[in-house]
């Protein structure tokens, strides 16, 4: 299998790259990553000198580049990673949201259509279908009502992939996922953000009452639900890959508050998020009847192994927050970070 991998060098595209290689025998990977402020070649280093790893530098949206490289390469299959992924971003700043993620993914299916690359995975996300009360999950065909500049580029990134395999017949496939966690996910999200803060005895900015519920999920399991869709899924369909581990925001921090041996007194809540979905949960049963894939890791399991990554990794993520996050978030929230 050779696969064109997008966004290899951000969290989860870099989780997925050495899950393949080390679970897929004969397996081929091209990462294909612009090295934004997320993507970090850090991440590969265990893959460095490994033939079977090849890393370029190169933007989605730079079509005449991908359709080159597909036409040089001849993949087998397309996993689009790539795009803006932080919802507080997409508020400040919507626009490169809608060029990497909208007009990126349709540049990227222009160039491997035109290249006859064969199966497209675009990872989407569980926040294309918006927000829920109380009660219910989102299936596969719940109604596309994305809430924040994020989940609406992702929506239409989705939109453009299904039109692609009603129009042109080319073997698209779509996973929607909720929340990941582990190693190598950028401080600015909320697991990261709550175990380096607690490391450095900084605050910990719940935002709002705290009482907002995701469904967690290990990355490595989100990976094996990427590799089932490639090996297993159809084309045209829609799979939803949750970890079953919906939790309220304050629990998640509770939990590594404890987990770190930090003091609970770090906790702060503070100025909601604009438009905050109030809760996601997804209904995975698809994913399940027909790839035969189900969540292996625990919460407590995988905050576990995630705590004790970036205990490991202290110069990692060092680095990224003494410099650009650092300005990012002085400018939004002041210097609690
Ligand atoms: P990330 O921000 O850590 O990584 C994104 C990667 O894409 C980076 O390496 C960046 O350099 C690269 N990139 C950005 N713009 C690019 C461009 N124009 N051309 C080429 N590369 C570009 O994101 P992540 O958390 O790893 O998410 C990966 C994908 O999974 C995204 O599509 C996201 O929407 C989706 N997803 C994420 C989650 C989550 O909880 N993190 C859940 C469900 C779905
Ligand atoms: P985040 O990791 O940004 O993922 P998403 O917004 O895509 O779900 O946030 C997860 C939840 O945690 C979300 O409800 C917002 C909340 N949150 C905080 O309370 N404080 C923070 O500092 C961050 C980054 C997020």
């Amino acid at each position: 299998m050779k696969l064109l991998v997008t966004g290899g060098a951000g969290f989860i595209g870099s989780n997925f790259i050495l899950h393949v290689l080390e679970t897929v025998s004969g397996a081929r990977v091209i990462n294909l990553d612009a090295l934004t402020y997320a993507g970090n070649l850090e991440n590969l280093a265990a893959v460095e000198n490994d033939s079977r790893h090849q890393f370029v530098k190169m933007d989605i949206r730079d079509r005449e580049a991908v359709a080159r490289l597909c036409v040089a390469e001849k993949p087998d299959a397309v996993v689009n990673f790539a795009a803006e992924s932080h919802v507080d971003r997409s508020i400040d700043g919507p626009e490169v949201f809608a060029q990497t993620n909208v007009l990126g993914t349709l540049s990227l299916l222009e160039a491997t259509r035109k290249a006859g690359t064969g199966v497209f995975l675009q990872v989407s996300t569980d926040e294309v279908y918006g927000t829920l009360g109380a009660g219910g999950s989102f299936s596969e065909t719940s109604p596309i009502q994305p809430n924040s500049p994020y989940a609406a580029s992702k929506a239409g990134a989705d939109q453009f992939v299904r039109a692609y395999h009603h129009t042109h017949g080319m073997d698209t496939r779509i996973t929607r996922c909720s929340n990941n966690y582990g190693p190598y996910q950028f401080p600015e999200k909320l697991i990261p953000l709550m175990i380096t803060n607690a490391m450095e005895g900084r605050g910990l900015p719940v935002y709002g009452d705290g009482l907002h519920v995701r469904d967690w999920i290990y990355v490595t399991d989100h990976c094996r639900a990427i590799l089932a869709v490639l090996e297993k899924g159809a084309a045209g369909e829609v799979y939803n890959i949750g970890g079953v581990h919906e939790l309220p925001n304050i629990e998640v921090v509770r939990t590594i508050v404890r987990a770190a041996g930090a003091d609970e007194s770090l906790i702060e809540f503070v100025k909601d998020r604009p438009g905050h979905d109030r809760r996601y949960a997804i209904d995975s049963s698809k994913a399940r009847r027909e790839l035969g894939w189900e969540p292996r890791v625990g919460f407590s399991e995988g905050i576990g192994r995630t705590l004790a990554w970036y205990q490991a990794n202290r110069r990692w993520w060092e680095r990224i927050k003494s410099s650009e996050y650092r300005d990012y978030y002085e400018k939004m929230y002041g210097n609690r970070l």
